[in-house]
């Protein structure tokens, strides 16, 4: 059985007071739900903050990071590393999301360093695929998403791989409140998964938990919920809110 899983993508918003407040207001509506790993990726800067939150109110949130450099430590202007995550607690790092490759230039092989680094780390990769809208008009979402998850996953080996999550992300889906539908992400999520087995083989593709991510909300997340494939969610939007957050945990 793989473990649902929802991770709060709160992307460049709130300060460290607005972390701690939503962290707080999140916990209360959720607690003594389990079965459900829920994480929150505040900005870096927010990070020390929710650390201390969740020690001061043993909350049961994983903590995660939005992007980190494989490297470290080194001359690399600006950038996070593994090593300064682990010293705060991190346990999650978002690799490679559609805005980390559009904005910043990020590659495949940036992605799969990352992903090397990460896990070599002890940190969980929630590794990001999806097509974009002309990709997809295009007919080329399948080659899209394939080539992205065997380039992001390339020399990770069988015994660590099933720690990484993939979240599978259309680009045109993320933050235009127009989601994928459920059947369309399923088809996705379980090509992804004959990918995994091609890869690795059938046990291991079973275990590698799937997320989708492009606009979910309290309204629609049951749906991708119920499909087989789909075990969780990436939440942007709907996750800097304590109520559509908790609520999304709830549902899930
Ligand atoms: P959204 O963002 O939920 O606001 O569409 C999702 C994401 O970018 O991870």
């Amino acid at each position: 059985m793989r473990k649902k899983i929802i991770a709060g993508n709160w992307k460049m918003n709130l300060t460290p007071d607005q972390a701690s407040t939503l962290v707080r207001e999140t916990w209360e509506e959720i607690q003594g739900i389990d079965g459900v790993d829920v994480v929150v990726c505040p900005p870096f800067i927010c990070i020390p903050t929710v650390r201390e939150i969740l020690d001061e109110y043993s909350i049961n949130m994983h903590l995660g990071a939005q992007n980190m450099h494989w490297e470290e430590s080194g001359a690399y202007t600006g950038e996070i590393s593994p090593v300064m995550l682990k010293f705060y607690g991190v346990s999650h790092v978002i690799i490679g999301h559609s805005e980390r490759r559009q904005y910043f230039g990020e590659t495949d092989q940036a992605v799969n360093r990352k992903v090397l680094s990460a896990l070599s780390h002890d940190l969980t990769p929630i590794m990001c695929v999806g097509e974009s809208l002309k990709e997809r008009d295009d007919g080329h979402t399948k080659d899209v998403v394939v080539a992205q998850v065997k380039r992001g996953l390339f020399e990770v080996m069988k015994d660590v791989v099933r720690r990484v999550v993939i979240a599978y992300e259309p680009i045109w889906a993320i933050g235009t409140g127009k989601a994928a539908s459920a059947e369309d992400a399923q088809e996705v999520a379980s090509l992804i998964r004959e990918v995994l087995s091609e890869i690795y083989d059938e046990d291991t593709s079973r275990e590698i938990r799937i997320q989708y991510g492009g606009s979910v909300s309290p309204e629609n997340i049951s749906d991708f919920m119920s499909m087989p494939d789909i075990d969780g969610a990436l939440v942007g939007g709907a996750s800097i809110k304590s109520e559509s957050y908790a609520t999304l945990v709830r549902l899930a």
